[in-house]
């Protein structure tokens, strides 16, 4: 009996190995190098939206620092003898100022507070430059104000002086050190002489900023950017490009020059959800094009600015009447002329000058432009037309972006493809906000995309699980779905996933790539697929098969292949998208008489839980894991975990 039993459970184990290990022979024609992957394949999509400039990586920690919001105090709490006033200001865009005049009693005060974005950050040990415009409002009068740090409880905790002795504007400085670490710390400004003065543009950095920059950026911030190693960055948007009317749309010039200076601009990300509204949302523009070119040069990212053609956002607005008539676009296209001129144009060039004037006399050599975001219908191509004429005449060497609108398929996208193709845009941008089923089933999208036609842009695109969170899920169906964009690298040159940041108090939309608050920075598990990705392009493109197929889902596997000639990599990016183990093999095929497989293997996975997400408070739940293993000769024997994406890297000499 007992021997029956034991060959039984060896059979149904052995039944069960031969299950789990149906071999699934992969070959790699290391011979057949195909396409270039552009080496700006893989970049970024900035949007301000979920506070991602201003409260986000604008590292201005002061809202509504010129009292120039709509409602001039919002954002400030004042006490004593507070008055907003215009005249004469030393800044004409934004001309609200506050006085502060003596509160008429020893015992009372006057004085503003202001509530940061969410409260203000402050770390422990760190120093901010307070920085405010002022003036006294009699002749001969010294006023004093006390600046001083206050945190949650009501406490302040450091403080500093600054006398005026002027009645005429000057900029005014000093820094503060934070002696403890404060999440949503505010700012407190009193009054602490007898009289009256004037203040404007009141502003506090981190004196930690991107590179040490005055106006700078958010550091950690940042660093999360460019540890991604963006071969592209596509900035301001998105719809604040369109605007909710064409008064708000994003306006580019707007956005340089003097910061003070810069006029404020609706946020429409404020309103456009009325569940989530944030009344608060504005656009000081003090994180402008200038700031943007710089961030892409300093990321090594390609920038790629995007303008308005002359259409303001058609979800919210019906009919032409709302739009710029086709005849009457000139401004708009000078806008688009003079921005390649701001950013290429030497510095005797007028646009030029002024970029030099700001600090960087050296061209940002912009090679990229896209003209409208998730535009539709006839009117759009109506107008890109024009701006094609123009831009093609006087700057040949620029690359265009058109859009296929808001839908991956469908009759609008269906229209505007062949329009883009008519207009002979160079690149497509195509927006995709779907399921985690959308994009396994998308995985081959563009293998049959026609090849003589524009290339495309995946401008905008996140797997939207069904409570649209940035999980282990989302992110596998991401990966899954790029092995398609690098197969087809001849037809994708470029993808950016979308929104890339979001504040956890403020944000309006979800899944974004990095969360933060005012002290930290979350990168999602979908921030580990791109990161893997656009550090590992390659050069070219080198077809993997399953018999003979690309693997575009069969059993729930996904493939692609790359080159790189520069590093000798052969990458191989495999997803398993199935509840099961699988065991692969992957023969490297049609290797040149000299080239030399080396042993070492390098193995990143990233998998575990499909409900897996990554927090502020535990931002490493789920991290790609790298090891080494050995191999011998030409042959790759791996075993994929379940819902796993995989990433092997061979090297060689040759
Ligand atoms: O990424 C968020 C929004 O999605 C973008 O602003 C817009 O282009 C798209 O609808």
């Amino acid at each position: 009996m007992k021997k029956y039993l034991l060959i039984f459970v060896l059979a149904s184990l052995s039944i069960s190995i031969f299950a789990q290990q149906q071999n699934y022979e992969l070959v790699v024609n290391v011979n057949k190098v195909g396409a270039e992957v552009q080496p700006h394949m893989y970049g970024l999509f900035f949007e301000d939206i979920n506070f991602g400039a201003d409260g986000g990586l604008y590292a201005e920690l002061i809202k509504n620092r010129s009292f120039d919001f709509p409602q001039s105090l919002m954002g400030w709490k004042t006490f004593g003898n507070v008055t907003v006033k215009n005249e004469n200001g030393p800044f004409d865009r934004n001309p609200n100022y506050v006085r502060l005049s003596n509160a008429g009693h020893g015992h009372k005060h006057t004085g503003l507070e202001n509530e940061g974005f969410r409260g203000i950050g402050l770390k422990k040990d760190a120093t901010y430059r307070f920085s405010v415009w002022a003036r006294t409002v009699n002749n001969n009068t010294t006023q004093k104000i006390r600046i001083e740090f206050i945190d949650a409880e009501n406490n302040a905790f450091e403080r500093k002086e600054l006398e005026i002795t002027s009645n005429e504007w000057k900029k005014h400085e000093v820094v503060l050190t934070s002696p403890k670490e404060e999440e949503k710390a505010s700012l407190r400004i009193f009054l602490t002489s007898e009289g009256s003065l004037d203040l404007e543009h009141i502003s506090l950095f981190p004196t930690d900023t991107w590179k040490g920059r005055e106006n700078g950026l958010r550091r950690d911030l940042v660093e999360a950017l460019d540890e991604l190693n963006p071969g592209l960055f596509r900035f301001p948007g998105g719809c604040i490009v369109e605007g909710t009317d064409l008064e708000t749309r994003y306006d580019w010039k707007k956005s340089i020059g003097q910061v003070e200076n810069r006029p404020l601009n609706e946020n429409r990300w404020h309103y456009t959800f009325a569940h989530r509204l944030f009344p608060d949302y504005f656009q000081t523009y003090g994180m402008g094009f200038y700031e943007l070119f710089l961030l892409s040069e300093d990321m090594g990212a390609e920038p790629l600015p995007v303008v308005n053609a002359g259409l303001a956002c058609q979800y919210q607005n019906d009919g032409e009447h709302c739009h710029v008539p086709v005849g009457e676009l000139g401004d708009y296209i000078q806008d688009a002329l003079d921005l390649i001129e701001f950013a290429n144009g030497d510095i005797t060039t007028e646009w030029g000058k002024i970029r030099a004037e700001m600090g960087h006399p050296e061209p940002f050599n912009m090679k990229f432009i896209g003209i409208g975001n998730e535009q539709w219908g006839p009117e759009y191509p109506a107008r890109l037309e024009k701006f094609i004429e123009a831009i093609r005449a006087k700057y040949p060497e620029i690359k265009i972006i058109g859009s296929s609108g808001p839908q991956a398929e469908g009759e609008d996208f269906e229209y505007l493809w062949p329009e883009m193709k008519r207009l002979k845009v160079d690149l497509v941008d195509e927006h995709y906000y779907r399921s985690p089923e959308w994009f396994l089933d998308q995985a081959d999208r563009y293998d049959s995309y026609d090849r003589k036609g524009p290339k495309v842009f995946a401008g905008e695109y996140a797997s939207h699980h069904q409570n649209r969170k940035n999980n282990l899920e989302s992110a596998l169906t991401e990966a899954a779905f790029m092995t398609g964009l690098e197969r087809n690298a001849d037809i994708v040159h470029m993808a950016t996933y979308a929104p890339l940041l979001a504040h956890v108090d403020a944000w309006q939309w979800r899944p974004d790539l990095i969360w933060f608050d005012n002290l930290r920075v979350a990168r999602t598990p979908n921030y580990y697929v791109q990161k893997i990705y656009a550090h590992n392009s390659g050069t070219n493109v080198l077809p993997i098969t399953w018999n003979k197929k690309p693997l575009t889902g069969q059993e729930g596997l996904y493939a692609s292949s790359v080159i790189d000639t520069d590093k000798k990599e052969i990458i191989i990016k495999l997803s398993n998208a199935s509840e099961e183990l699988k065991n692969i093999n992957i023969s490297l095929e049609g290797l040149k008489r000299k080239m030399r497989i080396q042993p070492a293997l390098e193995y990143t996975v990233l998998s575990g839980d499909k409900d897996l997400e990554n927090s502020l408070d535990n931002p490493e739940a789920i991290l790609p894991k790298t090891s080494f293993k050995t191999i011998t000769g030409t042959k790759i024997d791996v075993d994929l975990d379940p819902n796993s994406f995989n990433m092997f890297i061979v090297k060689y000499t040759d």
